[in-house]
Formats: structure tokens, C-alpha cells, sequence
């Protein structure tokens, strides 16, 4: 059986595991609003994205050094090398950090210092995708970045996340910036919100990838244009199970996707709250859909043509 090897939609505070959080704010004095472990994983049921991201902001509290983000990224690698991965782009919600008082340096030397040695220490080739809060005005996320290009730390592209309210073009200029500086660009769309949204992050943002993009199948021609473009769709099924974005994953929509002949990629978003890793996502999958060997080299091989990576590495992975 070929299994994917590449995660492409994974939000590194997403990983923030119940017993790091633990960990973490012992080591930095911290008290959490929690009865502990057990209690603070009781909380992890969900009745929307903005439910879900109440707790995953509130968690961040516990990254506070270099060291943190650091063992936050170590963490996620040695899952996700046990998973099988072989190649990574990762999301940091950079904002989230500063907006808390943590410099930017201090996230981006902690995350990009572990992802630099990610090949040799744990077989995967990695890259950097900050992610823009779609709920902070626009102006927030150009200041970011630019703080982020000043700081010079190696990254790999821009992404666009949070709640999907509002448009995204007042982003525009933003994307436009990490365009011209050689960055890739990625936006969410379409996971609460609707089809119309995904169009628009290809339209004004020009994104390579669009992150969930599970409802452009309300719009038929959208969907036929992402197939014709193979325009990749990085797929989150327990995250959308979670988020009650789907109602259950036995009639996942995937396997109508690949007959369609979209580029759908599976993935785990924030494995941490939503119940598994990639290999969780797609185990869960086979079981409930029963997909084939065909199906699962075709999730396989999507992920290596929707990756950023250069052609030696490409075939490396193929
Ligand atoms: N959607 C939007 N923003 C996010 C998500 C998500 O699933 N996870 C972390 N930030
Ligand atoms: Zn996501």
C-alpha cells in the first residue's frame, strides 16, 4: 500500500500536544485554567472553527521562548517522521505570537533552527509557510511580513488562516509583496466558508493552493477549473469531522473528488485537537471509504506535485 508521504496543511501550534502544554507551562511558570490533562482534553470537542480556535489561541499562552517553539517543532517532526512523512510545509501563525509580546525572532529561530536540521535528524525536508490571521485587518498581516523578510529567516511561502470571515482581497497587496520575493503562496478557503471564497483567493490572492477548499464542489464550474488548472486542495478530513464541517467521514466526498480529477491532498491541520496525524487521517479514511491501492497512490503522488519543492527532490519523493 502507498501512503502519502507529504503534509502540506499541519499548523505548527496545532501540534501542541495536551501533555506538552503541561510541560511547557510548568517550565515557564505558568498557570493554566485548567484541572489538568484529562480536563483540558475534555475540552477538545468542537461545534465550529471559531469554537476550536478559542482554545487553540488560548493554548499558545505556553510558547514563550526560542526553546518552546523549538521542542514545539521537534515534536511534531518525530510524529510525523513515525508517520511516515518525508516532506513537510509547515504553518506558523506568526501574529498570534507577537500580538502576545513574543518578538518574532524568538518563534521563527525556535521553528526555522529545528526545520534546518529536519532532514538529516528526522529524514524529512521542510519548509516555512507564515500564516496571515484573517481576522486581523490586512494592514496587520503586511507589517508581519515585512517584519518577517527584514528578520531573513528561511521561508517558503505565505498562507492565509483563522476564522473565514470577510473578504481576502484587502490582502492582496500583502501576497503580492511575498510574491515578488519569491514566496508561494496558500490561503484556507472554502472550509466554513463558501465557494465563492476560493475563487477569490485564486483570483485576487493568486494562490497555488487552496487549504481545505472542501466546499468549491457547491460550485460545478469552480470545481472544473481547479481540474483543469490542477489547482491542489490540501484536505483535512478529521479536522472537518471536528468542525463540523462534514457530519461524518463515511461519506467523505474524497473518492468523488479523485474520479473527478481534482488534485485532493489529505492531511491533519491541527492534529493535536482533532483526533490523529496524517497517517490517522488517511487510515480513517481507507477504512470508512475502503479505498484502494490506486486511490491511495493517487493521494500519494498528488502530494509530491503539490508540494514546493525542485525537481531532484520531487523525484526523490515520487
Ligand atoms: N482553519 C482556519 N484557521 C486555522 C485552522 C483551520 O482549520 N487551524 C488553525 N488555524
Ligand atoms: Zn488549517
Amino acid at each position: 500500500m502507498t501512503m502519502p508521504t507529504v503534509e502540506l496543511h499541519l499548523h505548527l501550534e496545532g501540534t501542541l500536544e495536551p501533555e506538552l502544554i503541561y510541560a511547557l507551562a510548568e517550565r515557564n511558570g505558568i498557570d493554566l485554567p485548567y484541572d489538568g490533562i484529562e480536563d483540558l482534553r475534555s475540552r477538545y470537542s468542537f461545534t465550529g472553527l471559531q469554537s476550536f480556535l478559542d482554545l487553540y489561541y488560548a493554548n499558545m499562552v505556553v510558547l514563550r521562548t526560542e526553546e518552546d517553539f523549538a521542542d514545539l517543532t521537534r515534536a511534531y517532526l518525530d510524529r510525523a517522521r513515525r508517520a511516515g512523512v518525508r516532506h513537510a510545509e509547515v504553518f506558523l501563525d506568526i501574529q498570534a505570537h507577537t500580538a502576545r509580546g513574543v518578538p518574532a525572532a524568538v518563534a521563527l529561530g525556535g521553528v526555522t533552527g529545528v526545520l534546518a536540521t529536519s532532514e538529516a535528524d528526522h529524514g524529512i525536508t521542510s519548509g516555512l509557510i507564515i500564516t496571515f490571521l484573517r481576522h486581523l485587518p490586512a494592514e496587520d498581516a503586511r507589517t508581519a511580513l515585512e517584519e518577517v523578510l527584514a528578520l531573513g529567516f528561511p521561508v517558503l511561502g505565505v498562507g492565509l488562516c483563522s476564522s473565514e470571515v470577510g473578504p481576502a482581497a484587502p490582502f492582496k497587496d500583502t501576497f503580492d509583496l511575498a510574491h515578488a520575493r519569491g514566496l508561494h503562496r496558500v490561503a484556507h478557503a472554502g472550509e466554513e466558508g463558501p465557494a465563492a471564497n476560493v475563487r477569490e483567493v485564486l483570483d485576487v490572492l493568486g494562490v497555488e493552493r487552496v487549504d481545505h477548499g472542501i466546499r468549491a464542489l457547491e460550485d460545478d464550474a469552480l470545481v472544473d477549473r481547479l481540474v483543469a488548472e490542477r489547482v491542489p486542495l490540501t484536505l483535512c478530513p478529521l479536522s472537518n469531522l471536528r468542525l463540523q464541517v462534514v457530519d461524518s467521514l463515511a461519506d467523505y466526498p474524497l473518492v468523488g473528488m479523485l474520479e473527478r480529477g481534482l488534485v485532493v491532498t489529505v492531511n491533519s491541520d491541527d492534529p493535536a485537537y482533532f483526533g490523529g496525524y496524517v497517517d490517522d487521517n488517511v487510515r480513517e479514511l481507507t477504512r470508512l471509504l475502503g479505498l484502494t491501492p490506486d486511490q491511495l497512490a493517487t493521494l500519494a503522488r498528488n502530494g509530491v506535485e503539490a508540494a514546493f519543492v525542485d525537481d531532484a527532490r520531487r523525484a526523490e519523493l515520487t
